[in-house]
């Protein structure tokens, strides 16, 4: 197996609040970016990792990645692109510079900076196995509600159904592919419009079967600051 990873990172991450891009802003002094490359860098199947970085900050986050002792430079297994608009775009953009000896791509969120290498070594080990798409997932803590919307601005939403929990799983990153699949999905999406919260998403609209392999707790998106600090937690409990 030869697998390469992008790693969309040009997200402004305005759920977080001011401050730098998502991607560039630290935990326990070190950028997420870092974090995520370094989880993905640590699995033997990973042979290149293409950042796909703000568009206005690939030279910044070139500079970045060799602060971090991660040559930001090609032939030294690391990548950086400019980025697109939406996740879906960066990630296509970052596709594009997949070497084409690469026979498995994985795609993991700069936001989840404390994934396990053995999440990452298990999805590329089933796309290896025979899987065409593969995401890791964890089940839901919370029952889930199906709304409609409200009557009227501020009046309650309605509940319209409650799913089985049981059938529902939480997906993460990294979401692992063949290769060939991944590209054509993405540019049929283009070509068509069509636009998924996950990349695993336009192969399930295209018609592609997609399996989950168990993800960790600890592979979780940094999104809101409540999710930096329990990050900030996990890292201090790591390093003790
Ligand atoms: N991403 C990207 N290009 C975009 C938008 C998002 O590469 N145009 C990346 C983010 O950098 C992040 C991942 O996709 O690593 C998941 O997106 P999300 O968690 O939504 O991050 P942001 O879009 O940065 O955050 P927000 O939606 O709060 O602005
Ligand atoms: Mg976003």
């Amino acid at each position: 197996m030869n697998a390469a990873a992008v790693v969309p990172a040009a997200g402004r991450g305005e759920r977080l609040g001011p401050g730098a891009p998502k991607a560039l802003r630290e935990l326990g002094g070190v950028p997420l970016l870092v974090h995520a490359v370094r989880a993905l860098s640590r699995s033997r199947a990973v042979t290149r990792v293409v950042v796909v970085a703000p568009a206005d900050g690939v030279a910044r986050v070139r500079a970045l990645l060799e602060q971090f002792g991660l040559d930001g430079h090609d032939g030294a297994g690391i990548t950086v692109v400019p980025g697109g608009a939406t996740r879906q775009e960066s990630v296509r953009l970052g596709l594009a510079a997949v070497p084409a000896t690469a026979d498995v791509v994985l795609v993991h969120d700069a936001a989840r900076p404390l994934v396990p290498v053995d999440v990452v070594d298990a999805v590329a080990r089933a796309v290896a196995d025979g899987a065409e798409a593969v995401v890791p997932a964890v089940p839901l803590a919370d029952t889930v509600k199906q709304v409609a919307p409200a009557a009227a601005p501020g009046r309650p939403e309605p509940v319209v159904g409650t799913p089985d929990r049981s059938t529902l799983r939480a997906v993460q990153t990294p979401q692992g592919f063949r290769r060939e699949v991944l590209l054509a999905v993405h540019e049929k999406a283009l070509s068509d419009g069509v636009e998924a919260t996950d990349d695993a998403g336009l192969v399930e609209r295209y018609g592609g079967s997609v399996v989950v392999v168990p993800g960790h707790e600890e592979a979780f998106k940094v999104t809101r600051q409540l999710d930096l600090v329990l990050a900030e937690a996990v890292l201090a409990r790591r390093r003790a």
